[in-house]
């Protein structure tokens, strides 16, 4: 499928964006482990989250779909899962290849995890590493996926400093740290999501965070729980740009999660000039969420905080586009783990703004926006969802027709997205593309 995109005249209005892929997932893996039923609600059935599931029903879990964003997880407790069968397809997401390593390190069982194309080229010994330190043996094609977990039924605890500052990793190391033998802690070298710290939290699993370090014991007991997701702020992002980007247009964006650990897009944007309030705050389990207030904005260049960086990893290709439109030069700095992203986020940026006629200087782990306007062309989003989303949102105000091509990844995590688009009074539609050569 194809994106075609005409400037238009993005009204606005109030909307609803679908559930958070982070929490979606944790809500899932954490649901299964504990002891008792989870129901979910405001789930979001994206691609990414949707292997989760399947991989946990193939671990002998039962999870019961009552519609699209509502599910029941009859949890096993620590110790219940089964042998899988076959192999476990990740398909083209990260978070569930790296958060499954921690969970099947810990178990009696040897398991192979496969994803797709693009997650078979990202980077998994950030995983691989302090698994093997704790006891696990993993098997990989150079450090990529396929992996085989050869799991241990006990492991050992470590405490492990992070070299890249990285929520999944240290997911992936806390959840392996129920199964050790010893305490377990991993370092933070930035602060990262804490979506899993929290979940655990309203599940009775103690977690303790003393300066970057973050420490579970092992043999804590989930228990299960009630679980509403919050709207996804990544994919808000979307939205919020396509609003401030236009003439004149205000929207509400209702319900969505605004957990200090994500908020960096909102500080990076209200620095570039934008007008974007938070209204009714309150929480889900322990994640606050808000309706988001956005008005048109005039958009100028900034020096984008690295400081930010972890705290918006996701929102880069929004935030290209932004600098893009806004009036001057952004500078980003510090942005190097873009590049193992389920593309490389600094290159395709690069490749589509330049497409547009806007002036790109890139550096391994940075890169110079010169905004200004932009005309359309045909844009490759090398089947990352966010890639294609964010050249949708500069299709809304380019001179000229935007088209991108294969843009089926979208929903991987945005299910719906070009209908929200167009309701906001955009002009995309999606056209059945030219196979790519
Ligand atoms: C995620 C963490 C981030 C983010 C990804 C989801 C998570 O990755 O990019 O989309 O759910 O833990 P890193 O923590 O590896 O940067």
């Amino acid at each position: 499928m194809d994106f075609h995109l005409q400037a238009s005249a993005v009204r606005g209005g109030t909307v609803t964006v679908p559930g958070d892929k982070s929490i979606s997932h944790r809500a899932l893996m954490l649901g299964s482990l504990a002891e008792g039923t989870s129901s979910i609600t405001g789930f979001l059935a994206g691609e990414d989250c949707l292997s989760t599931l399947q991989a946990l029903r193939d671990l002998g879990v039962r999870i019961e779909q009552h519609d699209v964003t509502s599910l029941t997880v009859h949890g096993v407790g620590l110790r219940g899962l089964n042998a899988p069968r076959g192999d476990l397809d990740m398909g083209n997401s990260g978070t569930a290849m790296r958060l499954f390593c921690g969970v099947l390190a810990g178990q009696g069982f040897d398991s192979r995890l496969v994803g797709d194309e693009s997650l078979s080229g990202r980077p998994m010994n950030r995983v691989i590493l302090p698994l093997a330190a704790m006891g696990a043996r993993i098997e990989s094609q150079d450090g990529k996926p396929p992996l085989s977990v050869h799991g241990q039924a006990s492991l050992r605890g470590i405490d492990y400093e992070m070299p890249v500052a990285s929520a999944q990793v240290k997911s992936c190391v806390l959840l392996a740290g129920l199964y050790a033998e010893q305490p377990t802690s991993v370092f933070e070298p930035a602060v990262t999501r804490d979506h899993t710290e929290r979940m655990f939290g309203t599940m009775g699993v103690e977690v303790t965070a003393t300066e970057g370090w973050i420490g579970i014991e092992p043999g804590q007991t989930l228990t299960a729980t009630d679980i509403e997701v919050p709207g996804d702020l990544s994919s808000a992002a979307f939205i919020i740009l396509a609003v401030l980007l236009a003439e004149s247009a205000e929207a509400s964006i209702t319900g969505v999660g605004i957990n200090p650990t994500r908020t960096g897009v909102i500080d990076i944007l209200r620095a570039m000039g934008a007008d974007i309030s938070l209204e009714n705050p309150r929480e889900l389990g322990r994640e606050p969420v808000a309706d988001l207030r956005v008005r048109s904005s005039r958009l100028r260049g900034i020096e984008v905080d690295p400081a930010l960086v972890s705290l918006a990893i996701d929102e880069f290709p929004v935030l290209f586009v932004a600098a893009a439109a806004a009036q001057g030069r952004t500078v980003f700095t510090g942005i190097g783990e873009l590049r193992v992203k389920e593309s490389d986020r600094i290159g395709a940026m690069a490749a589509g703004l330049r497409t547009l006629g806007v002036l790109v200087d890139e550096s391994p782990d940075g890169a110079i926006v010169h905004g200004g306007a932009f005309t359309g062309g045909e844009i490759q989003c090398f089947s990352d969802h966010r890639i294609a989303m964010a050249f949708a949102v500069a299709g809304t105000i380019a001179s000229a027709d935007v088209v991108i091509r294969n843009v089926d990844a979208v929903d991987t995590s945005f299910p719906g997205f070009a209908d929200l688009l167009s309701r906001l009074g955009a002009r995309i539609s999606v056209r059945v593309g030219e196979p790519s050569t």
